[in-house]
């Protein structure tokens, strides 16, 4: 399944990926996770060092070139190959940079997005695999159409009335470009959380709450992985791939 991560900024959209990813590849499924975001955080949140990080995609001037072109853009740009191409393995993840097209030293400002969109919409993915895409804060992406291709949307939000409302018009954009399957996702929500009554919410999978163990080492390290709270988190990630699977029809 290809997946898509939403929500306002800090949310924790970065650390529900790798939260996501890191328990589908235990359990034997093959995951790739996709930065789109400017910031690179990704990779931190994997635990990687920022050397260690690979150049986003669409700084790749050359590639983006071969592949796209500028001026008219090849529609179906060859992308099979990039995965192996320019993704790093982390453990048992696949991890790919692809950056935002607004990005400084992208290449221009539209093929770069043509081929990141080649990519979700040609990548076939088997039963047992999975694309997680962490997306840019905010709902600028939607009026890209990156997220056109893919099968399931999760929204982040915090338990905050402006966390909630941009959760609500993601939703709404995308179940206008017929991304119908979408849940959301509350985190640091506190003990007796209940959904405020906000037009155009996706129905809600699950809440997260504040991890003492990830709070407390922030100024150390930017690593999400192993935290006390696995138990915990792997219980919320079954839950939501339990939702997505029953919650309709596309595969
Ligand atoms: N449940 C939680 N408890 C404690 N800390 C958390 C929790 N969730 C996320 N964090 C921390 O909050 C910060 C923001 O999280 P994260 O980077 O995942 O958000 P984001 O939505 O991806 O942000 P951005 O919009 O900047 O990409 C990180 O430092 C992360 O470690
Ligand atoms: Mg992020």
């Amino acid at each position: 399944m290809k997946l898509a991560i939403a929500g306002k900024g800090g949310v924790g959209k970065t650390s529900l990926t790798v939260w996501l990813g890191d328990y589908l590849s235990r359990q034997g499924e093959e995951v790739m996770l996709l930065d789109a975001d400017t910031a690179l955080s990704l990779g931190q949140a994997l635990g990687l060092k920022e050397n260690d990080i690979p150049t986003p995609l669409i700084q790749d001037k050359k590639l983006i070139q071969e592949r796209v072109g500028e001026g008219f853009f090849q529609i179906n740009p060859r992308v099979d190959d990039l995965p192996d191409k320019i993704s790093k393995q982390v453990g048992n993840l696949k991890f790919m940079v692809m950056g935002t097209i607004s990005d400084a030293g992208s290449g221009c400002a539209c093929s770069p997005n043509a081929l990141v969109k080649a990519l979700l919409a040609h990548l076939f993915v088997e039963k047992n695999q999975w694309i997680i895409v962490d997306l840019e804060a905010g709902v600028e992406h939607l009026g890209r159409g990156t997220i056109e291709y893919v099968d399931g949307l999760i929204v982040v939000s915090e338990p905050s009335m402006r966390g909630l409302q941009t959760a609500a018009r993601i939703s709404v954009l995308a179940r206008q470009i017929g991304l119908d399957r979408q849940l959301l996702i509350i985190n640091r929500a506190p003990v007796d959380f209940k959904l405020p009554d906000l037009p155009g919410l996706p129905s809600l999978a699950a809440t997260i709450p504040v991890l003492p163990s990830l709070a407390s080492r922030q100024l150390e390290s930017s690593s999400v992985l192993d935290l006390a709270e696995k138990e915990e988190l792997d219980k919320v990630a079954a839950e939501i791939i339990a939702t997505l699977k029953k919650n309709t029809a596309k595969p």
